[in-house]
Formats: structure tokens, sequence, C-alpha cells
């Protein structure tokens, strides 16, 4: 809960800086930095769930198992939190200069990204009980939940390029 509520206080100083100090003129740059945020958020995202596979099959307490927990809690708190964090915020900024927040295509790209953001979240709660080697889930359900970030990947992108609405 702590680590969540300086996220979000993150998230937002990060916003209104964007609002508050960069200009129209940028609309460029910030663009590439939302899609340099997203490919780190997305390639965390879809490895996270494969690292889970594999540590359903090691047992608790052997060196494997300790490796993957490193792993995990780094992936997640130095690759995963930080790319959200950035992709939200350069998001943010993008569909308020670009379009004003208006826009189908943006409101049905944004449900999908918050759905994203719900995933995300499961899996923080996933690193933590398999640290606590706590995970009752089999390595058949980390297979299955390894297709959703992919699957709204699929989604979002092709909203936020088609635009088809
Ligand atoms: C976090 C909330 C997000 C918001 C508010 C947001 C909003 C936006 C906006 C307004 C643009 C500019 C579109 C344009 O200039 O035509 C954009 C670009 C883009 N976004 Fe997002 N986005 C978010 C998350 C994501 C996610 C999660 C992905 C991919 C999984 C993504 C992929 C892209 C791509 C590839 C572009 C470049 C599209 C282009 O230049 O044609 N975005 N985003």
């Amino acid at each position: 809960m702590k680590r969540a509520m300086i996220a979000l206080m993150v998230t937002g100083l990060a916003i209104v800086a964007l609002f508050a100090f960069v200009g129209d003129e940028y609309y460029l740059w910030v663009k590439a930095g939302h899609v340099i945020a997203v490919i780190a958020w997305m390639a965390g995202m879809l490895y996270l769930p494969r690292l889970f596979v594999y540590h359903c099959d090691a047992a608790p307490g052997s060196v494997q198992s300790e490796t993957f927990k490193v792993m995990e809690r780094r992936l997640y708190r130095a690759i995963i939190n930080p790319a959200m964090i950035a992709t939200w915020a350069f998001g943010l900024w993008l569909a308020w200069q670009g379009f004003a927040f208006s826009g189908g295509w943006l409101h049905a790209k944004l449900a999908a990204v918050l759905v994203l953001s719900g995933v995300h979240g499961y899996l923080g709660g996933a690193v933590r009980r398999f640290a606590e080697d706590r995970n009752t889930k089999p390595a058949r359900h980390w297979r299955m939940v390894n297709e959703v970030p992919t699957l709204l990947m699929i989604v979002i992108v092709i909203l936020v390029i088609v635009k088809p609405f």
C-alpha cells in the first residue's frame, strides 16, 4: 500500500511537471518518450509471467527458487513500475495536448490501459506471494496470464494507430 501511494504521488508529480513546463512544440519528443516507456513496460509485463512459469517448477528454498525471487523483484521494481509511471505520465500529456481527451479510440484505449494496469497490480501481488513461497497457482495459470498483456497490447496499438472510431 505504501509503495502504491508513492507510485501514485510520483506519477501525479510527473504529470503536473509535464503539464506545467512542457510546451506543445515538444509533442513528438514526448511521444518518443511515451513509446520508449511502453516498450520497457511491455517487455517486463511479458517476461514476468514467464518467470513465474519456471518458478513454479523450482522447489521452495532451492537455489533456483531464491534466484527467481531476486529476478522477479528486480524486474518489477526497477523496470515494470517506473516504465508504467512514465507511460501514464507521457500518455496523459499527449492525450490532453493533442486531443483534449476526446475521441472514441482514445477512450477505448484508456479503458484497455486501465485493464493492463490492473494486470500489472495482479502481477505485483504475485511477486510478493512467490517471495513468501505462498504461490498456489499452477504453471498453466501463469502461461494463460502471459497471454493477457499480449492481447491488450494488440488492441491498444490498433486503437492508437488505426483510430477506427
Ligand atoms: C497510460 C495511458 C496511455 C495514454 C493516455 C496514451 C495516449 C496516447 C496518445 C494521446 C498518443 C498520441 C497519438 C497520436 O499522436 O496520434 C499515444 C501514442 C502511442 N501510444 Fe499511447 N497511451 C497510453 C498507453 C499506451 C500503451 C499501454 C501502449 C502500448 C501497449 C501505447 C502505445 C502507443 C503507441 C505505439 C503510440 C504511437 C502512435 C503513433 O504515433 O501513431 N500507449 N498514446
